[in-house]
C-alpha cells in the first residue's frame, strides 16, 4: 500500500467521507439550537473552519444562506464546487479564523469537532471569539464544540472507525502522540487507510491541537464576557433536551454562546 505523509485536510474527498458520513445528529442538534436559543429569524449561517462544508451544504439544501472560511484552499474549492453544483447561493472563502471580517452579519455561527483547538495560542483563541462576535448579530448564537482535558478521570482519546461511500472504504485511526500540559499542546497521530477500486493509499498526519482544562476554558470565556454569554452546555451526544453541567471530569463540551 502506498503511504503518504500529508495533511488530511489536503484530501477533501477523503476527509468528507471520513467525517461526513453521518451528520444527522449534528444537523438535528444545530437546528434544535436555532429554535431554542435564537431570538428572531434564523436565515444566515456561518461556519469558521468549514472544511469541505459537510454541514454547510446540507443546511444550504434546507434553505439556509450559508457562508464560511477555512485556511485550506483545497477544502474551500471542494466546498464551493459542491455548493455550485447544488445551485446553492452561498460561497466560502480562504481565511484565518483567528482574525477575519464578514461583509454582513450572520444569525448563527457553529464550529464543532475540535477545529477551534487548531488555534494554538490564547491570542488566536480570543481573536477568534472577537471576530465571531463581529460576524454574528445581537441575539444570535455561536455553537462551539471541542474536547476539554479532564483534570480528574482518564481521557479517552484513542479512536478507530470506518466509513464507506460507493466503492470507497476508509479505515481511520487516531491516537495520542504527545501531550505537553505546560505548553498546552497535544499532538495526535491520524491515519486514513483508503481502499478504492483503482487505488489503495495510506495517509499519515499529525494534528497539533491546543488543550483546555475547564479552568483554562473558563478564563477564556471570561475574557470575552462582554460579547458572549454561555447559555447552555451539551456533550457530543447532541441531545438538545439534555443540557449538562460541566466539571473537571468533562471531556467533550458543546457551548451555546449568545451574542450580547
Ligand atoms: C476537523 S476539520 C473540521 C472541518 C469542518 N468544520 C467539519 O466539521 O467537517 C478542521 C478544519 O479547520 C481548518 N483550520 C485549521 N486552522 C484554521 C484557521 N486558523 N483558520 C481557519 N481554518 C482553520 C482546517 O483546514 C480544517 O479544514
Amino acid at each position: 500500500m502506498k503511504t503518504t505523509k500529508a495533511s488530511i485536510y489536503d484530501f477533501p474527498k477523503y476527509y468528507d467521507l471520513v467525517f461526513g458520513s453521518d451528520t444527522t445528529a449534528e444537523m438535528n442538534f444545530l437546528k434544535g439550537c436555532f429554535k431554542k436559543y435564537v431570538k428572531g429569524r434564523v436565515k444566515r449561517l456561518f461556519e469558521p473552519a468549514c472544511g469541505t462544508g459537510r454541514l454547510l451544504y446540507r443546511l444550504g439544501k434546507e434553505g439556509y444562506d450559508v457562508g464560511g472560511i477555512d485556511l485550506n484552499d483545497k477544502a474551500v474549492d471542494f466546498c464551493n464546487a459542491r455548493l455550485k453544483r447544488l445551485k446553492l447561493k452561498g460561497r466560502v472563502q480562504v481565511g484565518d479564523m483567528s482574525d477575519f471580517e464578514v461583509e454582513k452579519p450572520f444569525d448563527v455561527g457553529f464550529n464543532t469537532i475540535n477545529s477551534f483547538r487548531h488555534l494554538l495560542s490564547e491570542d488566536a483563541a480570543k481573536g477568534h471569539l472577537v471576530s465571531m462576535a463581529n460576524a454574528i448579530r445581537t441575539g444570535g448564537i455561536y455553537v462551539l464544540g471541542f474536547h476539554l482535558t479532564p483534570t480528574h478521570g482518564e481521557a479517552d482519546d484513542e479512536e478507530a472507525w470506518s466509513a464507506k461511500r460507493g466503492q470507497t472504504t476508509i479505515n481511520t485511526q487516531m491516537w495520542p502522540v504527545s501531550k505537553d500540559a505546560k505548553k498546552r499542546l497535544e499532538c495526535f497521530g491520524i491515519r486514513f487507510d483508503i481502499y478504492t477500486p483503482t487505488e489503495t493509499l495510506k495517509i499519515n498526519d499529525v494534528l497539533r491541537l491546543r488543550s483546555y482544562t475547564l479552568k483554562q476554558f473558563q478564563s477564556l470565556k471570561k475574557s470575552v464576557a462582554d460579547l458572549w454569554e454561555p447559555v447552555d452546555y451539551f456533550d457530543f451526544g447532541y441531545e438538545i433536551d439534555k443540557p449538562n453541567l460541566i466539571n473537571g471530569a468533562t471531556q467533550d463540551v458543546i457551548t451555546v454562546f449568545k451574542r450580547l
